[in-house]
């Protein structure tokens, strides 16, 4: 496997030393990128000498290669270790003022940072921000260990160890579909189109308001980043996604439940596999109002008649666009007094008769907008196929593996 190891200046980078000899024993290539500030930490032939590879800062030293570009694409996992507080600074403000973090801008793969700093630093609300806004786009920000910091002082900001951070960077792209973490990915779909619908739809109540819902779509990004690298052609129907496209796949930008349905149905005519990760609008404004809806002098707000939008996963599952296709459908539920997340899921399942459904739980923190989730796979009975928890991405492989058995 190809791995950038991202060193930021802090006195903790001498451990990032310890944590590159892990990653090459565990027989991975890797390639560290350090700010010029780690090098006033850890000089630059120390780097050089156990990576094997040229460890430049800058941009401009090996322009014929354009590091930054080739580094970013031929990654398979990106380790920035320790993530000082500028760097996360940095990162989160999508700047690439060197070839770190012009690096974290070009790479498709998972990122891990393994933060390192004195503890007022990491409590400022503004390294909190930055956290959190990184995890809110899918870095895995590891909490920093508490304990001894530089001088005789004491608190959280200390670098995990490097066998931690290796084994919980590691963990980011070892997949049911991986074969394990330093095998090649199995090209287990190559030959096959799969098509998937990701993201929110929007339903216009006027021509600048509209009824919505909180899907980031990245689990549906996840599903096409894995779907590509085991092989498949990917065609990614996205609803109002806000996020970067995988390497390689082809996307349809749709807003509406109408085009969404319509780009979906198109694609499916050639797919192999189709898998309904978006969520889909169930109701529509009747008669959208052509001018902006104006407030009235009494008070009185005028009731938005709506109606009933098609369910797209049912007509799929029902009409078969290709013979043979598979049809895939995601159930975000929360369980209530009558019935748990997974009975729900397995009414739903019988509904829709798709031939696999992955339920989640959804709610508060749980499911939309963050890096983890959890489903449980049904098949069309209603019978659970597999259970996955972890990254978007260990979910998207387990659906994957749950595809390719179906055959
Ligand atoms: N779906 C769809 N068309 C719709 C509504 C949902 O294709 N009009 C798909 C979603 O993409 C997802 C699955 O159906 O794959 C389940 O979505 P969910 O919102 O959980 O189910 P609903 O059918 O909307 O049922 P309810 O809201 O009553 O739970």
């Amino acid at each position: 496997m190809r791995i950038v190891l991202g060193v930021a200046g802090g006195i903790a980078a001498y451990k990032a030393v310890l944590l590159l000899r892990l990653l090459r024993e565990a027989g991975h290539e890797v390639r560290v990128v350090p700010t010029r500030a780690a090098l006033e930490f850890v000089g630059r032939p120390t780097w050089e000498a156990l990576s094997g590879q040229p460890a430049t800062p800058d941009v401009f030293d090996d322009v014929p290669h354009v590091a930054h570009v080739s580094l970013g694409q031929s990654a398979d996992l990106m380790v920035v270790a320790p993530a000082t507080a500028d760097l996360l600074s940095r990162a989160a403000a999508g700047r690439a003022d060197d070839l770190l973090t012009s690096t974290l801008l070009t790479v498709r793969c998972p990122v891990l940072m393994a933060p390192a700093m004195h503890t007022e630093m990491w409590e400022h609300p503004a390294t909190r921000a930055n956290v959190a806004t990184l995890r809110a786009r899918g870095v895995h920000v590891l909490e920093p260990a508490s304990g001894r910091l530089t001088g005789t002082d004491t608190g959280a900001g200390r670098l995990p160890e490097p066998a931690e951070i290796a084994a919980a960077a590691l963990a980011l792209v070892a997949s049911p579909g991986a074969g394990g973490p330093s095998e090649p990915r199995r090209q287990d779909l190559a030959g096959r189109h799969v098509v998937i619908s990701a993201g929110g739809t929007r339903e216009p109540l006027d021509p600048v308001r509209y009824l919505g819902n909180r899907s980031s779509g990245r689990q549906g990004y996840a599903l096409a980043r894995t779907a590509r690298a085991r092989g498949a052609r990917v065609t990614l129907v996205a609803a109002n996604v806000a996020l970067v496209a995988p390497a390689g796949v082809d996307v349809i930008p749709v807003e509406s439940t109408a085009q969404l349905r319509e780009a979906v149905r198109a694609a499916a005519k050639d797919a192999d596999v189709v898998v309904m990760a978006a969520a889909v609008a169930d109701f529509r404004p009747v008669a959208p109002a052509v001018h902006k809806i104006k407030k009235r002098d009494d008070g009185v707000v005028e009731p938005i008649a709506l109606e009933a939008n098609p369910d797209i996963l049912a007509e799929l599952a029902a009409e078969r666009l290709r013979p043979g296709q598979i049809v895939v459908g995601f159930a975000a539920e929360t369980g209530d007094d009558g019935a748990d997340v997974l009975a729900h899921g397995r009414a739903k399942a019988r509904r829709k008769r798709a031939d696999l459904l992955a339920v989640n739980a959804v709610g508060e923190g749980v499911g939309f907008a963050v890096a983890d989730n959890a489903v449980t796979i049904l098949d069309a009975g209603g019978n659970v196929v597999a259970e996955a928890a972890g990254t978007k991405d260990f979910v998207a492989d387990a659906l994957w593996d749950a595809v390719h058995s179906l055959g």
